[in-house]
């Protein structure tokens, strides 16, 4: 006789004896409208294949029309652009991500085309166009924090040109969003959404973008540890925070996602301003190699990592699997 007539009086257990129940008192939930889609652009020169990341692939222009009739049909109501710049078009200073042409606003364009109800973010930093590799300019062997706004201000502006509705600065340069901000509205786009990579971390979980974006090996400096955050450290990325709001980030994105679970928390709690998660490449495909493996289930992994971003507090999440979730959500 384990258990009294009045013990427990509280039995959790009732609340999870059956599907309508556990649904009733669900606190968190998860729909198609928090998932932001990344998606790879390429030229004819780059292949569409991306070994790192299991069922995930570079689209050439040509290719668009398709994907994002899938994209429709599916549901999802936003993606992210990364463009793989040919290494003929790098250059130091990656005046590539200057040119009103170059491939991501021709992608931009040709989406909006599409459907104009799509919602476009794209990355504002140089490491696509570098041919070193880093998210800014390199003066006398550091990454030159002012002389980098200067070009992130241009490529914001041409990519706001080309119709994207959210720039979304990923460089973790110094007052970046401030500036950024001031220079869209003198050129009258003063509607355009900037989410902020407030809080990148220097982290190993980007090996497989940097390899699909063709960036694997930085020249230079040997890493971002100058600019991106030390995996150590959450009040400092609180402070990122902070100093990013009173320069007019309209939202947030805490990068990686979930091995900083904690700072997406934190900083949605402490600041109440929209905060996504960014559920980066790596660990992506961590769960891809494992589901590949049989050693967990693919899906269901991704669908528990999924809440566990809205649990903590994130109003949205980039992730390589939207499209792949669609069915369950
Ligand atoms: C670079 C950028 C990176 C990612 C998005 N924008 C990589 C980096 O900082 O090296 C990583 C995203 C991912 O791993 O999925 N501006």
């Amino acid at each position: 006789m384990p258990f009294s007539g009045q013990f427990p009086n509280t039995r959790l257990r009732r609340l999870r004896q059956s599907p309508w129940v556990r649904d009733l008192v669900a606190e968190s939930s998860l729909t198609l409208k928090d998932l932001i889609l990344p998606i790879f652009i390429r030229t004819a020169e780059t292949a569409a294949h991306i070994t790192s990341l299991p069922g995930v692939q570079r689209y050439a222009l040509e290719e668009l029309p398709a994907l994002i009739d899938q994209i429709n049909t599916a549901g999802i109501t936003a993606i992210a652009l990364f463009p793989v710049t040919p290494p003929s078009l790098k250059t130091p200073e990656g005046k590539e991500a200057l040119k009103p042409d170059n491939l991501v606003c021709q992608a931009i364009r040709l989406i909006k085309s599409l459907n104009p109800n799509l919602g476009i973010i794209t990355d504002v930093a140089l490491d696509p166009y570098t041919d070193h590799g880093h998210d800014g300019l390199i003066v006398n062997h550091q990454v030159d924090n002012d002389q980098t706004i200067d070009m992130l201000c241009q490529q914001a502006l041409n990519q706001a040109q080309a119709g994207a509705d959210a720039i979304a600065p990923s460089d973790m340069m110094d007052g970046r969003i401030g500036v950024i901000r001031r220079f869209l509205d003198s050129h009258g786009f003063n509607q355009t959404l900037i989410i902020s990579y407030a809080i990148k971390y220097a982290s190993a979980f980007y090996g497989p973008f940097r390899h699909a974006i063709g960036v694997s090996t930085l020249k230079g400096l040997p890493d971002k540890k100058t600019y991106q955050l030390n995996p150590a450290n959450a009040n400092e990325a609180l402070r990122e925070v902070a100093l990013d709001i009173q320069e007019g980030a309209d939202m947030l994105i805490v990068k990686p996602g979930l091995p900083y679970l904690d700072v997406v928390y934190r900083v949605a709690h402490t600041f109440q301003i929209p905060t996504l998660a960014y559920q980066v490449s790596g660990e992506y495909a961590s769960i891809m190699a494992a589901g590949q493996n049989g050693w967990i289930d693919t899906d269901q992994a991704f669908l528990e990592s999924l809440l566990a971003f809205k649990r903590a507090g994130a109003c949205g999440i980039l992730t390589y699997c939207a499209l792949r979730m669609a069915p369950y959500l």
